[in-house]
């Protein structure tokens, strides 16, 4: 994901109806204002690989954009931590997402040199955890924690990748 489409991901977030991130575990009060957003993006995207914060991925169907994913908690050459979404309710549940994030994990494993990839979605949330386990990730354990900084304190499911060579 370039710089100038990270609007996608802010705008899918401050879009989303409370229904929706509740789903997600999102707190749309801890969701930094647009243009604040967008700089913290601007400065992480100027670092070098090895200093990211964060690593974006679009999906691309032909030029059109169905969903995206990122990582955040990254230790170049060691881990890091997905997320995954497909922008159109429409389009989910229809295979995209478990062949985008095989592709994504391919991609991340790559560039950042990982050796471990976590992902930790809402306990509740039912398609990222069948896809994780669809895409090749293994389960760890469920506990309660705050995600992140857009998110209020949740069950999740912690799943690894960890490649099998
Ligand atoms: C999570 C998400 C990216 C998965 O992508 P997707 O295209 O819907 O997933 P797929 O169609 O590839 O399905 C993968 C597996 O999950 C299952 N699945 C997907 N959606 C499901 C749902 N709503 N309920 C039950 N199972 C579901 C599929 O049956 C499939 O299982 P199988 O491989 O055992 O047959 C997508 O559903 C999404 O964007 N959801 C909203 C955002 C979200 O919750 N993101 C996660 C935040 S951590």
């Amino acid at each position: 994901m370039a710089l100038s489409e990270v609007g996608i991901r802010i705008d899918y977030f401050h879009k989303a109806s409370d229904d929706y991130l509740r789903m997600l575990g999102v707190d749309r009060i801890r969701l930094p204002a647009r243009e604040a957003w967008f700089e913290t993006y601007a400065a992480d995207y100027a670092r070098a690989i090895e200093k990211r914060e964060t690593f974006q991925l679009v999906w691309l169907s032909g030029e059109l954009q169905i969903g995206f994913s990122s990582v955040d908690q990254i230790e170049f050459g060691a881990s890091a931590r997905m997320h995954l979404h497909v922008l159109d309710a429409d389009s989910r549940n229809k295979g995209v997402g478990a062949r985008c994030v095989i592709e994504s994990v391919r991609l991340y494993f790559e560039r950042l040199k990982l050796k471990k990839l976590f992902c930790e979605p809402n306990a509740y949330n039912v398609a990222p955890n069948r896809t994780l386990q669809t895409a090749g990730f293994k389960y760890l354990k469920t506990y309660e924690t705050v995600p992140g900084p857009i998110n209020y304190r949740q069950a999740v499911t912690r799943w690894v990748f960890e490649p099998s060579y």
